[in-house]
């Protein structure tokens, strides 16, 4: 059953009540991140049921991120490090693979949980959710502290960008999770985090005319409007 704003309230330290620019709106069917103040946009909340999976359908091997994730070599075990709003980390599991889900934001967290709960039972959604495990911590402590046994093959990264001039072409999602976490200005050190676990490779998330987040890319897969760089694990076996 989904907590109450109260439980939800006190677990994060979060104050009750309805003046802040964002709030973590509790509803009868979900968690939901609503932006106040005049022309806001509406709700966000974690719909897993749109992430749109069909068009990685039949080609799905041939996609740039199964590409870059190294799904033909035979990559299965994954970490979104920058679990978000689960759609990467959805789009992984839908293709086979075992993803753990790390973010570092508590109301994200909450949200994730809540959006677990409800594609759980939906026969559509369910085996991939199945896939997916949840952890929030800060990956670049929890990557640094995974024992041997339990490194995964891949590590993938979607730092928050860089906000771009023409605001109104980025995303009502994207916007409100700016607004919440701010930006990733530590994305380089969870980089080097990343890389010191993924026992094959790690895959980076970048806009498409945006540099690599670092030297060392060693593949890039071009998506519609974002690319996929690809850096050696500590394996070494992409
Ligand atoms: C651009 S969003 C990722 C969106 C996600 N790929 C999706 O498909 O919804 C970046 C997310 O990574 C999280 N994040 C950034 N650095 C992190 C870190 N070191 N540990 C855990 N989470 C982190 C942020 O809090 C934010 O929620």
């Amino acid at each position: 059953m989904r907590p109450c704003a109260e439980e939800i309230g006190s677990r994060l330290g979060l104050p009750l009540g309805d003046d802040a620019p964002v709030l973590l709106r509790v509803t009868p069917e979900r968690l939901e991140l609503v932006q106040t103040g005049e022309g806001a946009p509406g709700p966000v909340w974690i719909d897993l049921g749109a992430v749109d999976t069909r068009s990685a359908g039949g080609a799905r091997r041939d996609q740039p991120l199964s590409r870059a994730v190294g799904l033909r070599q035979g990559v299965r075990r994954v970490v979104d490090a920058t679990a978000g709003l689960l759609h990467d980390a959805f789009l992984l599991a839908s293709m086979g693979c075992e993803v753990v889900c790390v973010e570092r934001s508590g109301v994200l967290h909450e949200m994730q949980r809540d959006a677990l709960e409800r594609g759980a039972s939906d026969p559509a959604l369910a085996a991939a959710c199945a896939r997916m495990t949840l952890v929030r911590a800060d990956a670049r402590e929890w990557l640094g502290g995974l024992g041997a046994a339990a490194r995964p093959e891949a590590v993938y990264l979607d730092p928050m960008h860089p906000a771009r001039r023409k605001s109104a072409l980025v995303k009502k999602e994207m916007r409100l999770l700016r607004l919440l976490v701010g930006e990733d200005a530590d994305a380089q050190e969870l980089l080097a985090a990343a890389i010191g676990a993924a026992t094959r490779r790690v895959v980076v998330k970048r806009p498409g005319h945006a540099p690599a987040l670092a030297e060392g890319v060693v593949g890039s897969h071009k998506g519609r409007a974002v690319r996929y760089d690809v850096y050696s694990g500590r394996g070494g076996d992409v």
